[in-house]
C-alpha cells in the first residue's frame, strides 16, 4: 500500500511553487540548446505531500472536522515538467517511501526517471564526480530538501564543482538554532558536529559567539561560556557567504520561510555553479523573479 507522507504547511507549498516555476522555465529556456537536462531530487520522499487541514466550510457552517489533502511533492512536480527533463534522478533512503515513489514514477512512463535508494550525500557526490559535465553537454537542477541537518558540506562542494548544476537548497534555520545554543557551555558534541558537517568548517564557533564573556576558574577550567551574538539574520547572511565561497556563478538572496507561529523555519537558497556569464544571467533572471514573487506574497500574507 502507498505510504502517505505527512509534512509541511502553506510555506511548504510556497517552496514547492518556487521549484515548479523554476523547473518549467529552465526546461523551456534550454529546450532549443543541445544540452542533456538532468533533474536530481536528493530528498525525494514519496512523490506526494499530505497535510491535515480544517475541512472547508460547507454552506457557511464552520467545520468541526479536519481533512487530509494530498498534493504533488517535488518528485511529481519534476516528472510533470513540460518539456520533460532527459533524466530525473530521485534519491530516497526510507524503504516505505521508496516503494511509493516507485509506484508514482510508473504513472509517468514517458519520463526517464530512476529511483536511487540510499544516502543522498553519497549518491549525489557520486553522480557529481561521475560525469565530465561540460564535455558531455550536461546541465541540470538539483533540489536539496532535507528535514534538518542532513546535507553535508562535501555534497554542497561536489554540486558546486560540477559547474553545471543550479541548486535549490532548503536550508534549515530552525535546525541551526536548536544546535547552536545561546550559551557555549551548553554545546553538545553531537549537535556541534552536525553544524560542522553542514558547513565544512568550525569557524562558526568563533564567528557566531563573542569571546569577551569567557572566564576561567583558578584551575583553568572554563567557568563562564561565550554568548551567541549571531541572530537569525546574521546566521542567514553567514550561510549565504559560505555558499558564495564555493558557487562561482552566483547565490541569490534567499526566501525566508516561517513556522505558523512566525519563528524562522528555513531559508530557500538558489545557487548557480556555472560561472559563465550567460548561464548566470539566464538562471538568476528566472530565479530572482520567482524568489521576489515569493517574498512579496510573504509580505502580503502578513
Ligand atoms: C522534507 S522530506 C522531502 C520532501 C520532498 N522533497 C517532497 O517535496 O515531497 C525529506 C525526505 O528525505 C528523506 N531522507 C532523510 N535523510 C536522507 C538521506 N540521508 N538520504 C536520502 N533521503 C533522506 C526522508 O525519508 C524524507 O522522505
Amino acid at each position: 500500500m502507498d505510504e502517505k507522507h505527512f509534512f509541511g504547511s502553506s510555506e511548504t507549498e510556497r517552496k514547492l511553487s518556487c521549484l515548479r516555476a523554476y523547473l518549467s522555465a529552465y526546461s523551456t529556456a534550454l529546450k532549443t540548446q543541445r544540452f542533456c537536462r538532468i533533474y536530481i531530487d536528493a530528498f525525494a520522499g514519496t512523490g506526494s505531500r499530505t497535510e491535515t487541514r480544517p475541512a472547508l466550510p460547507f454552506f457557511g457552517q464552520t467545520p468541526e472536522t479536519t481533512e487530509e489533502v494530498t498534493t504533488p511533492g517535488s518528485a511529481r512536480i519534476a516528472l510533470e515538467v513540460d518539456p520533460p527533463f532527459h533524466s530525473v534522478v530521485l534519491i530516497e533512503q526510507d524503504p516505505k517511501k521508496i516503494s511509493t515513489l516507485k509506484n508514482a514514477v510508473c504513472e509517468y512512463p514517458g519520463n526517464r526517471a530512476h529511483v536511487r535508494e540510499g544516502d543522498a550525500n553519497e549518491i549525489v557526490q557520486h553522480i557529481c564526480a561521475r560525469y565530465d559535465w561540460h564535455r558531455e553537454k550536461m546541465r541540470g537542477v538539483i533540489f536539496l530538501d532535507p528535514y534538518g541537518m542532513e546535507v553535508s558540506w562535501k555534497t554542497v562542494e561536489a554540486i558546486a564543482n560540477t559547474k553545471a548544476l543550479d541548486c535549490w537548497y532548503f536550508f534549515p534555520l530552525s535546525g541551526l538554532y536548536r544546535n547552536a545554543p545561546r550559551d557555549s557551555l551548553k554545546f553538545d558534541q553531537f549537535k556541534t558536529d552536525a553544524l560542522t558537517r553542514v558547513f565544512g568548517t568550525e569557524s562558526w564557533r568563533q564567528e557566531w559567539y563573542e569571546a569577551k564573556d569567557e572566564q576561567y576558574d583558578l584551575l583553568g577550567k572554563l567557568a563562564a561560556g561565550r554568548t551567541r551574538i549571531a541572530d537569525v539574520d546574521r546566521i542567514e547572511e553567514w550561510v549565504h557567504n559560505r555558499l558564495k565561497s564555493v558557487f562561482k556563478g552566483t547565490v541569490l538572496k534567499p526566501l525566508r520561510l516561517k513556522h505558523s507561529n512566525g519563528a524562522p523555519m528555513a531559508s530557500l537558497f538558489f545557487a548557480v555553479s556555472n560561472p559563465k556569464p550567460a548561464a548566470v544571467r539566464v538562471a538568476s533572471d528566472i530565479a530572482n523573479y520567482i524568489l521576489k514573487a515569493g517574498i512579496s506574497s510573504q509580505v502580503r500574507s502578513r
